[in-house]
């Protein structure tokens, strides 16, 4: 069974259908890439996934290992495992990334039943992630997302991929203000941790990053449903062919 179920999917946002019955799978240790044209609903396919309030399922389910969590909260969500990096972050004032990350850390430890992490293990743990994703010390004091500029967003994204090491990742990667060099973050981010124990669903609208990370599945989305399925081959095709002619598949079809 995948470790990722989502089923015939309809999501609303104030009394509109965005989401128009939606399939898709991610399991572990495989690599897609959610692409399609601008409000085709690739952040609400994301938000939907982890439980946003302000979308409501109107039908279908979502399934994570094995377990309905259709109506899980979003805290439920992330302790089980999933994981989701915004395509616009919020800024949390007052909290630094050190406090952040142990509290998630903690949270994830709540669940498995054990006892809080000790300070000196989350020092190392925290150092030992740090340097794993070439990141400066000085960052774990830093207010979360707080005047981060692009590519420390990234950095942040990676940060938490590297410590609470969750089962399935949601990347929802924004297109305009990222230069190349904070690309490659999530890129080598997404290329160090991909592997067996991890399942990666990257959502974008261009090519640029699938050029650094090759997914092994990819999907278009329009208006709401995925219309187009295929390897790494398609990503080629979208770049030099444009969105325009799945459309007209779609409405061909109809
Ligand atoms: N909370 C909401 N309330 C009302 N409408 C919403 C809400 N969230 C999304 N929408 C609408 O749903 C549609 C899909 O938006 P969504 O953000 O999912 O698109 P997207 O594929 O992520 O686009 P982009 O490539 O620009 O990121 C848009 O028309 C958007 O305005
Ligand atoms: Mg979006």
């Amino acid at each position: 069974m995948p470790d990722l179920q989502i089923r015939n999917l309809h999501v609303s946002a104030e009394d509109k259908e965005i989401l128009k019955g939606l399939d898709l799978e991610v399991s572990k240790g495989e690599i897609h890439a959610l692409m399609g044209p601008n409000g085709s609903g690739k952040s609400t396919l994301a938000n939907a996934i982890m439980g946003h309030p302000a979308l409501e399922i109107t039908d279908g389910e979502i399934i994570f290992e094995g377990s309905e969590i259709t109506d899980a909260d979003p805290e439920e969500r992330a302790r089980a495992g999933l994981f989701m990096a915004f395509q616009y972050p919020v800024a949390i004032p007052g909290v630094t990334v050190a406090k952040y990350l142990r509290m998630a850390l903690n949270a994830q430890r709540e669940v498995r039943g054990e006892k809080q992490i000790s300070l000196k293990d989350f020092r190392r743990e925290t150092e030992a992630a740090m340097e794993l994703v070439k990141i400066p010390r000085e960052f774990s004091s830093r207010y979360v997302n707080d005047g981060f500029s692009g590519g420390e967003k990234k950095r942040m994204e990676v940060l938490q991929l590297a410590m609470l090491r969750p089962k399935i990742a949601v990347l929802d990667e924004t297109d305009s203000g990222l230069d190349i060099d904070a690309l490659r973050v999530v890129a080598e981010g997404v290329n160090q941790f991909a592997g067996p124990d991890l399942g990666i669903l990257i959502i974008t609208h261009y090519q640029r990053i699938l050029h650094l990370v090759e997914p092994d599945f990819v999907h278009v989305m329009h208006d709401g449903r995925i219309v187009k399925e295929g390897g790494p081959e398609l990503v080629g095709e979208l770049e030099a062919k444009g969105y325009g002619w799945i459309k007209e598949e779609v409405e061909a079809a109809a």
